[in-house]
């Protein structure tokens, strides 16, 4: 099974710039200077690799760079987001530990791509030796001449800082992250104008997923089309999946798109304990599947969505039937309500219902009403935030509601759990 972003990082020391090297490091920016490759012809292959964000809306990698203002003098921006706070997603940050030069090679490329001089990785701030390895990771391409100025002889320059965020799940939404490197409060602009036309500083700015980055030397190295044929039409290329939960062994797997679900259990040592009952497939905010519709999807953007939920991030949380859904959603619940920025009152106050009522249902002070009174609030907050984040605390109520109906009534009927172990 081909590899992109895993390949060769089971040696010591991996994330330095020699070992980089020794596995075709930095020869896709060599590549594009002694080929002289136009910034056109650079994006015209990432768009052929159909290439989709791996942050979580799958957006289109070689369109969005295709927005950017081109004969424009001012400053334009390059932002890699690396705060990776969705519950479940543990991707970017082994990128970061063991693979940082593959996310800067791949940023120097978009910058190329865009005619950008000035770029920063948003790294989420807990995780300290993610920032460290990538502070060292950047001394080490600007020592080499991979960063700077005059990049190699080519006449192009870039500079690229690292910027510690501080934590906060919403920093991740690209407005609220461009906020937070002005040393604002981070919460999430109205859109439009989207970044592309004013972003950081106010300045053209494209944002990618550090997975997204780190994807682009393959494609300019081997091709756009080989990209794509590793994965599915519309779907290119391989996906990091980071599996939680009830398994044998959670960890990160790397999969061509389109990959059955029941490959990616069995690699990940198949079920811990019980059986299947639920599957969340691209990180918390992402609708809840039951195991059963589970086990017959493949996992790519289309396939999942087609089956009512979303690959988001691509954070798989796997549930056995001692799960009880009901505090499953309670815990999702409460995240999302400490989570929210409180900027506007849908999702300001509407999460805070949503985690009151389900917390009543599993507390067994549960009313009928209960339920509907559940999806009608969804109703009211979904689609209408400023920022995806209300999307995100209404879909997993929604899906679970749907899905799981039975368990929350007879919570509500009987002021216990129908799955034993809770009981
Ligand atoms: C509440 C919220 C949190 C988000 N967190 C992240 C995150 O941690 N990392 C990320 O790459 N994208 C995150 N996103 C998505 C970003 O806004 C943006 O779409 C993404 O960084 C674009 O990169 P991509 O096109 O490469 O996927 C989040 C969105 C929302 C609404």
């Amino acid at each position: 099974m081909e590899q992109i972003l895993l390949k060769g990082l089971d040696g010591d020391r991996t994330w330095h710039l020699a070992d980089y090297v020794k596995r075709d490091g930095y020869a896709a920016l060599r590549k594009i200077f002694s080929e002289k490759m136009t910034p056109e012809q650079v994006i015209d292959q990432v768009k052929k690799s159909a290439l989709r964000g791996r942050g979580g809306a799958g957006f289109p990698t070689g369109l969005k760079w295709s927005f950017m203002p081109k004969n424009y003098d001012g400053d334009k921006y390059l932002v890699c987001n690396t705060d990776e706070g969705e519950p479940g997603t543990f991707k970017d940050r082994d990128i970061m530990r063991f693979n940082p030069h593959q996310l800067i090679e791949g940023m120097i490329i978009a910058a190329y791509a865009m005619g950008i001089k000035v770029g920063y990785n948003y790294i989420h701030g807990e995780i300290w030796e993610t920032y460290t390895r990538a502070e060292e990771a950047l001394e080490e391409a600007r020592a080499a001449g991979f960063l700077g100025e005059n990049i190699l002889g080519s006449g192009f320059s870039f500079q690229l800082h690292n910027h510690l965020g501080y934590g906060a799940y919403i920093c991740g939404e690209e407005t609220a992250l461009l906020e937070s490197i002005e040393g604002k409060k981070g919460q999430p602009r109205f859109k439009p104008p989207f970044p592309a036309s004013f972003g950081l500083y106010g300045k053209p700015t494209t944002i990618n997923n550090t997975e997204t980055f780190a994807s682009v030397p393959w494609i300019i190295l081997h091709g756009g089309e080989k990209y794509l044929e590793l994965g599915r039409p519309n779907n290119g290329g391989t996906k990091l999946f980071s599996v939680s939960g009830h398994v044998n062994r959670p960890g990160n797997y790397e999969v061509p798109l389109g990959t059955p679900f029941a490959k990616l259990l069995e690699m990940a040592g198949g079920m811990r304990g019980g059986k299947l009952k639920a599957c969340i497939p691209g990180g918390s905010s992402m609708p809840v599947l039951p195991g059963e519709i589970m086990m017959d999807l493949d996992m790519d953007y289309d396939s999942i969505a087609k089956a009512g939920s979303y690959l988001g991030s691509g954070a798989v949380i796997i549930m056995n039937d001692t799960v009880c859904m009901v505090k499953a959603l309670q815990r999702l619940s409460y995240f999302y309500f400490e989570e929210s920025c409180g900027q506007c009152t849908p999702c300001r106050e509407g999460t805070g219902w949503l985690y009151r009522v389900v917390d009543r249902i599993e507390n067994g002070h549960g009313k009928n009403e209960d339920l509907d009174l559940l999806l009608g609030m969804t109703d009211n907050i979904q689609g209408r935030t400023i920022c995806a984040l209300g999307d995100a605390a209404a879909m997993p109520v929604r899906s679970f509601v749907k899905h799981f109906r039975d368990e929350f009534q007879y919570h509500i009927d009987h002021k216990k759990c129908l799955v034993p172990s809770y009981a």
